[in-house]
């Protein structure tokens, strides 16, 4: 049996006239550039993410900038982050002009160590960006703690976190402002590139709706330099149609998780995910460690069974951050788990089946010792 990493059509096949009403609407309305299918789905999302506002924007990536550019960060100062996550969040960083200053993760979670983080604060730290990587919050009392301890701004990473839960709170409603990315495989996912700032906080949500407006107030009144970073037409009438579904795709998700759960829990060689106690996890992916990775994930692909890795360089290793002169051994966590992360499938439709045979196949593996 052949098992996909990913499978958007399943998905497309149960929303299809749904969806292809929408993108029609959107056409025959003109309406392609933000407007009204966007601004519905702004409302929408704030409210499922009980927040004040959510502004749609062109991705994830741009969410994070913008939050920056509405906080005044900028050349000289330091953000603070894990390298443990997608470069989007340090890119982000970098294009405000600061510096990204990287933190260990915390193995069990694999996010941000709130433990270490004081060390790392300096006079010119302006922000920490929690990443709620693979769809699990990070621990974000402990950070807001610190935050408000030193008057930093608490910029969540929820590109991977679309309902995902926190003591009982939404995850992009616990800091200052927050960044989801829409792009089509995450657990809300658009038809093209997409994203959203969610906050509570009045100006930063006007600062960042005029941002992404080439920092127009009115029509050709620039009150600052912005950027076009909207949201198109035809994604925000699909994430109308798809926000609906979400509780119930996440659902699904964590039902897939506690199957591969129980199946892997007498693998030997297996550290598995944990849903830490102040978590509802909506595993945007789930992922196991082994230390023979690569070659586990070769032999898979042989057998039909499709697996990522995510991600397998941390971000102060990447030549891209050469400059900033970390180097192997900063950050013992995040790489560790770098060279051992494997990405099983995952998505709402994976089938019983399908996810026996994905164990199945890694039994057998472990069994003769690959
Ligand atoms: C943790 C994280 N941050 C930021 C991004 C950037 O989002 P986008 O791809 O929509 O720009 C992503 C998505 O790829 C992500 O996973």
């Amino acid at each position: 049996m052949s098992v996909p990493f990913l499978n958007l059509s399943a998905q497309y096949e149960s929303i299809k006239e749904e969806v292809n009403g929408a993108i029609q609407q959107v056409i025959e309305k003109n309406a392609f550039a933000g407007g009204p299918f966007v601004e519905k789905f702004e409302k929408k999302f704030a409210e499922f993410c009980r927040t004040k506002h959510a502004i749609g924007v062109s991705s994830g990536t741009s969410a994070l900038w913008l939050i920056m550019l509405a906080m005044d960060i900028g050349a000289g100062d330091e953000v603070i982050t894990t390298p443990n996550t997608f470069i989007a969040t340090a890119e982000a960083i970098s294009f405000t002009g600061a510096t990204p200053v990287f933190v260990d993760i915390d193995e069990q979670s694999h996010n941000i160590d709130p433990a270490l983080l004081e060390a790392a604060i300096t006079p010119r730290t302006k922000a920490i960006v929690p990443v709620h990587l693979f769809g699990q919050p990070a621990d974000m009392d402990a950070i807001l703690a610190i935050a408000k301890e030193y008057q930093l701004f608490v910029i969540e990473d929820a590109c991977q976190a679309h309902g995902a839960m926190y003591k009982g709170k939404r995850a992009g409603s616990m800091g200052d402002a927050a960044a989801f990315s829409f792009y089509p495989g995450k657990n809300l996912g658009a038809y093209g590139e997409a994203g959203g700032v969610v906050t509570n906080n009045d100006e930063i949500a006007q600062k960042v709706r005029i941002l992404r407006d080439h920092g127009q107030s009115k029509k050709y009144y620039h009150d600052y330099v912005g950027w076009n970073a909207r949201m198109d037409g035809i994604q925000g009438a699909v994430l109308n149609v798809k926000l609906k579904y979400i509780d119930q795709w996440n659902d699904m998700r964590r039902k897939n998780a506690q199957s591969y759960d129980v199946l892997l829990a007498d693998v030997p060689g297996i550290i598995a995910p944990k849903e830490m106690a102040y978590a509802r996890h909506i595993y945007h992916l789930y992922v196991i460690r082994m230390a023979n990775r690569d070659e586990i994930i070769a032999k898979l692909r042989e057998k039909n069974i499709f697996c990522g890795i995510h991600y397998p360089i941390p971000l102060h290793l990447q030549k891209a951050y050469q400059r900033l002169g970390y180097k192997n051994g900063d950050f013992p966590a995040a790489e560790k788990c770098a060279a051992e992360y494997i990405s099983l499938p995952m998505f709402p439709e994976l089938s019983d089946a399908q996810i026996e045979t994905v164990v199945a196949e890694i039994k057998q593996l472990v069994s003769g010792s690959v």
